[in-house]
């Protein structure tokens, strides 16, 4: 009989393991997680990776500032996460003389550590479910508000009991859709130093022409320090503070991997919807994502132009094309991987059993019976709010017409002006605040693109959305321009008060409530306002349509969970802590293409190019090649860069530890291949794979290229 049972479990196994698929809470792995992880070479246990009462890994991973993950490497509070996690951070140290992101930054010593200013991380001291006392007093008679409105009373009690006398934070978070709550208890970190950074020709090497890509040949790490008071405990800044001593931190593995392997990636995933209906899918590839690209093509094709023109330019752009390549990229890579997955169909076909399963039963017709017309009703206004929120949001924000951006600065200012009682010392404060963000704004400011980018992309609005969310100032734009884009925008151009950092800054220190009225006349001003005042009004539309589909969701969960009852459900990610397994595996991107799951530095080399300002190679590097000098950190001659595998994986994975059969650090994970991007809706074990960097590499850099190599003393080196 055991045998048997233990037959039917290898079957069972074989037949669904090893696909990678799942982001799983760490409190709540189940004997099947585990029994899985164990098939595949896992040699800890469920209480290794989450426990209360001892050291766990747990207690070695954190939130890396705002959405990043980060991890611990040593007993003095030694942490290692992405280069592009730690950016801002590098960034805001650099100057002419000091560029950190060209030349990377080494604290020699811990005096020389730099601290940053608002920069936090955050362990979780425990997680507890907490559903029953979130929905005590909900009943199914309420309505969504109503029952919205108790759940947040609910919720906010149950944060504040948790840290109650403590200098903890805590936070409630719902999973599968509203049907589960889980309290978190955090303690947050804020002296967070940073010890060193790979110059950006080797942290963000292969920059955008690589991302979302594989083969990848990205060191993309940098490296930070925590420190906390003499009890050990978060503080504020101070010199006397001591590099904080942790419970836990990673050993880290030389040792290598091998086709096969056993991978766990242990962090923060931000968000995901893979329970959604095909509906949602064919609004993001038909409606919403085509016109977002072609937006976002067009800011790409002249912020490079202007970029490749002027080296000033590039530097001034280069965070912000970065930013808006980004998703670009990836949401092209979602169509196409769901195309090839036939996503749409697969859930039309699950969607059609699903409806027959809820009918066979008056109870659940009743419950269920409805569900997907609502949802196909619903999803028929929801393509083109969204489109309309998205494609707003694109125009009046994220790297749109910065000239608005520009203008709205100066709204806190008039509203302090517009207040029955005007505070002249808030107006003080609030005046070099202003200054402030505005000398941040002309330092990366070229206005000819901004002119230019302006007309395309206010055209390209008016193009994709229907008549009745176009801001009145496409009658201005019609009227007296005759829909001459160009025309309105020179003009708006010439006469903008808003013309460089001086006449700015001097307005603002002239500024009084008489300035108001021009202010508002301004036609940049004009332009913002035209858009925000439309913006508020899609949004709550949007708002109204988001609270109704989240309540069809929390029922439809509830449906897939009792139709699947023998299927393994996990959460959405929702920017909690889970663990993801798989193993080092490479793929076929298209026919007869196969890809190797390693690469290396003969990689780094083949893709040298002097004159592609991704593919410089620093000097110091071709030489350490040339030599072969690769230390213990090579293998076979080479020296290995970045791994992939088949772990589950989203943004917020970014810096999250990677690692191997026995707990040990073997990489940080930083990135998915783009042709399984459409993971993030749905899965497909043949093509989704994160991508890491093979923390050898790592290891390289710091010693050979940086010559830092102290800090690996302070690891414990599994060789
Ligand atoms: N694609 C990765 C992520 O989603 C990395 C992006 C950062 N690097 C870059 N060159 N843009 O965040
Ligand atoms: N680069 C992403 C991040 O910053 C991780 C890539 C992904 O989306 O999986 O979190």
């Amino acid at each position: 009989m055991k045998k048997l049972l233990l037959f039917l479990i290898t079957i069972h196994l074989s037949l669904f393991s090893f696909a990678g698929e799942g982001m799983w809470i760490p409190m709540l792995l189940q004997k099947y997680n585990i029994e899985e992880m164990q098939s595949m070479g896992f040699k800890l246990t469920a209480e290794d990776i989450y426990s209360i009462n001892k050291a766990s890994m747990k207690d070695a991973v954190m939130i890396f500032g705002g959405g990043c993950t980060g991890e611990l490497i040593s007993d003095q509070g030694l942490i290692i996460t992405n280069h592009h996690c730690g950016f801002s951070s590098i960034q805001s140290h650099s100057s002419v003389e000091h560029d950190y992101l060209t030349d990377g930054f080494w604290a020699m010593s811990k005096e020389d550590e730099l601290p940053n200013p608002g920069l936090t991380v955050t362990f979780l001291k425990y997680m507890k479910d907490v559903t029953d006392s979130v929905l005590n007093g909900v009943d199914e008679s309420m309505t969504m508000n109503e029952r919205g409105k108790l759940i947040k009373q609910n919720i906010k009690k149950i944060e504040e009991e948790a840290i109650k006398n403590t200098h903890y934070t805590a936070v409630v978070k719902p999973f599968f859709h509203g049907n589960q709550y889980l309290l978190f208890v955090n303690e947050v970190y804020k002296d967070v130093r940073l010890v060193g950074a790979p110059p950006s020709a080797i942290g963000d090497f292969g920059g955008d022409t690589d991302n979302w890509m594989w083969p990848r040949h990205t060191g993309d790490f940098s490296l930070f320090r925590i420190y906390a008071d003499k009890d050990n405990k978060p503080a504020e800044y101070s010199p006397d503070n001591q590099p904080f001593k942790p419970k836990k931190h990673f050993p880290v593995s030389l040792k290598g991997i091998q086709e096969g392997d056993f991978t766990m990636v242990f962090g923060y995933p931000g968000s995901t919807d893979q329970y959604v209906p095909s509906f949602h899918l064919k609004m993001l590839t038909e409606t919403v994502y085509p016109p977002l690209i072609e937006m976002r093509t067009k800011k790409l094709e002249i912020m490079n132009r202007y970029m490749n023109q002027d080296p000033a330019v590039r530097i001034q752009y280069a965070a912000k094309n970065a930013r808006v390549a980004n998703s670009w990229k990836r949401w092209r890579g979602e169509i196409r991987g769901l195309k090839k997955l036939n996503a749409i169909e697969k859930k039309e076909n699950y969607q059609a059993q699903f409806q027959k399963w809820a009918q066979q039963d008056k109870e659940r017709d009743k419950k269920y019976g409805n569900l997907l017309d609502h949802f196909q009703t619903l999803y028929q206004k929801m393509g083109d709010v969204k489109l309309a929120r998205d494609l707003l949001l694109e125009v009046n924000f994220r790297n749109g017409v910065e000239i608005a951006q520009l203008a709205s600065m100066f709204s806190p200012l008039a509203d302090a002006f517009e207040k029955e009682e005007v505070d002249p010392e808030e107006i003080t404060e609030l005046k070099e605040t202003v200054k402030t963000n505005v000398q941040d704004f002309f330092k990366d400011y070229h206005q000819p693109l901004d002119q230019e980018l302006t007309s395309q992309i206010l055209k390209i609005y008016r193009e994709k959305v229907k008549p009745e969310f176009l801001p009145p100032i496409y009658t201005l734009i019609d009227k007296k321009y005759k829909g001459n884009y160009n025309k309105y925008t020179e003009n708006l151009f010439q006469k903008t008060h808003f013309i460089n950092e001086q006449v700015t800054i001097d307005w603002i220190d002239a500024f009084t409530a008489k300035s108001i009225k021009k202010l508002k006349k301004d036609p940049a001003w004009e332009l913002y306002d035209s858009f925000i005042r439309t913006y508020r009004k899609i949004y709550s539309q949007y708002q109204s349509l988001s609270l109704t589909n989240d309540s069809l969701d929390r029922i439809y969960m509830q449906g897939q969970m009792a139709f699947g009852a023998d299927r393994v459900f996990y959460p959405d990610a929702n920017f909690t802590l889970r663990v993801t397994y798989g193993q080092v595996k490479g793929y076929e991107p298209r026919d007869a293409v196969q890809y190797h799951y390693l690469t290396t530095i003969e990689g780094i080399m083949e893709k040298d190019n002097p004159d592609i300002y991704d593919y410089k190679v620093p000097e110091k590097l071709k030489e350490l090649y040339r030599n072969k000098d690769f230390g213990r950190y090579g293998q076979n001659g080479s020296l290995p860069v970045c791994f992939i595998a088949t772990n589950h994986t989203t943004g917020g994975n970014s810096g999250s530890p990677v690692i191997n059969a026995e707990g040990h650090l073997i990489g940080v994970n930083f990135d998915r291949a783009w042709e399984g991007v459409m993971s993030d809706l749905m899965f497909n074990p043949e093509q989704s794979r994160n991508i890491s960097l093979d923390i050898r590499y790592a290891l390289f850099v710091i010693d050979k290229f940086a010559g830092a190599g102290y800090l690996l003393d302070e690891m414990t080196l599994v060789e």
